[in-house]
């Protein structure tokens, strides 16, 4: 680990001038208080989240907590922080990958900010400058073509008694998006963008390999003519060259749509590929976000380290130093005081135990949470 990063501005100021990203460390009293006050209504008065037109997505502090219930009479004895404050602003046309250990909420992310999770605990979410939770539900109706989710498991999210062109083409009658006249048409277009061929529209799900039916995926939530999707683990489930046509078709839709993806994976050298930006998460906050290439050629926090030590290097005559983390991921009911990942950390300090670190620009837009590196004073550019 350096121990002696780079220079890094005045944490504040920057924060006014890169809101490309921004993470807080959760405040469990705070969201404490929230709970007991009744979740939204209870919560914090903050400034107003200001809509950047450069960006589709804009996330500040994000949670999304789940109740425990106990017993027969469903009392909550506690609360699951499976998104616990996440922030970060996604550009529009561009990739951000997400990653991090199983459990750590990349879905709950995914899903709280398309709010297919019921209420979110708190934080904004705005899209297109407006806050998704305020829509009612008609206008989360219509917004829901404009952002889509694809899933790990093609089969499973496919209904199997109905043919592919009813599939694809349901919701694209559903919300009128074409004239009777052009539906069919419209369709062939969408499926042959995705590769797939006019006579599939009227065969079943199981009549299809793994590869092909992500592919159906793809069709159904292109076909709504979306601009953000948020894509959860799309390949995990396929084989490694199907992997690949699938990661290529997604790019390339990208490019001639225009789209956004955020790309959850545990596939650190998809996730490089695809990414134009990564974040790395761990119960339920974001520990480290940058651009792509400093990410995977500067990781800063020692998980992070961590994770990447486990890429493998296509090169016989360097050797991997791999990191391995000690311990299993703590419970996100329960989840350690200060830093959250100071139970597994190998350079932990008596601070870490106590005072949750802030996160810091450490190179232009990359970002860290992390106490190594609250010394850190000097502006850029000055060695
Ligand atoms: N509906 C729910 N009710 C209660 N707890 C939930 C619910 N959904 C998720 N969780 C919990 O929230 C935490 C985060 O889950 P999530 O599925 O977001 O993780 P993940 O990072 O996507 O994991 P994986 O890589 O295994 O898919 C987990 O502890 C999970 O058990
Ligand atoms: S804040 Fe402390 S415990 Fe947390 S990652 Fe940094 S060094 Fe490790
Ligand atoms: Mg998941």
């Amino acid at each position: 680990m350096d121990n002696n990063p780079k220079s890094v501005r005045n944490p504040v100021q920057h924060l006014n001038e890169h809101a490309d990203f921004i993470t807080s460390q959760p405040d469990a009293g705070e969201a404490d208080k929230r709970h007991k006050k009744g979740g939204k209504k209870g919560e914090e008065q903050k400034s107003p989240l200001i809509y950047d037109p450069k960006y589709i997505l804009q996330v500040r502090d994000l949670k999304k907590h789940f109740p425990i219930k106990d017993g027969m009479l469903g009392r909550v004895s506690g609360y699951v922080k499976a998104v616990d404050g996440v922030t970060f602003n996604l550009e529009r046309g561009k990739t951000m990958g997400l990653v991090g250990e199983s459990g750590c909420g990349k879905t709950t992310t995914g899903r709280t900010i398309l709010r297919l999770s019921g209420d979110k605990t708190a934080g904004d979410v705005l899209f297109n400058g407006q806050e998704v939770y305020d829509l009612t539900n008609k206008e989360m109706h219509d917004m829901r073509t404009k952002m889509q989710i694809i899933f790990q498991d093609p089969f499973s999210s496919l209904s199997p008694r109905m043919p592919v062109g009813e599939i694809i083409g349901e919701a694209v009658r559903e919300h009128n998006l074409v004239s009777k006249a052009e539906y069919n048409d419209y369709l062939d277009d969408i499926m042959d963008k995705c590769g797939l061929q006019p006579f599939h529209k009227d065969r079943y799900p199981h009549e299809f390999s793994g590869g092909q039916r992500q592919r159906i995926c793809i069709a159904r939530a292109l076909a709504l003519n979306p601009e953000f999707i948020v894509c959860d683990e799309p390949v995990s489930a396929l084989d490694v060259s199907i992997q690949a046509q699938i990661i290529n078709l997604l790019k390339d839709l990208q490019e001639q749509m225009n789209l956004t993806y955020l790309f959850i994976s545990h596939d650190l050298s998809v996730v490089e590929h695809i990414s134009d930006a990564v974040g790395v998460m761990y119960l339920g906050n974001l520990v480290e976000y940058g651009n792509t290439e400093d990410i995977f050629k500067n990781p800063l926090h020692p998980y992070t380290k961590a994770l990447f030590s486990a890429i493998p290097i296509p090169d016989p005559n360097v050797k991997m130093k791999r990191i391995v983390l000690s311990g299993s991921i703590p419970s996100p009911a329960n989840p350690p005081e200060g830093c959250k990942f100071h139970t597994r950390c190998a350079q932990c300090m008596e601070k870490c135990k106590t005072e949750a670190p802030q996160q810091k620009e450490i190179e232009p837009g990359h970002y860290v949470v992390c106490h190594l590196y609250d010394d850190v004073k000097e502006a850029f550019g000055v060695e």
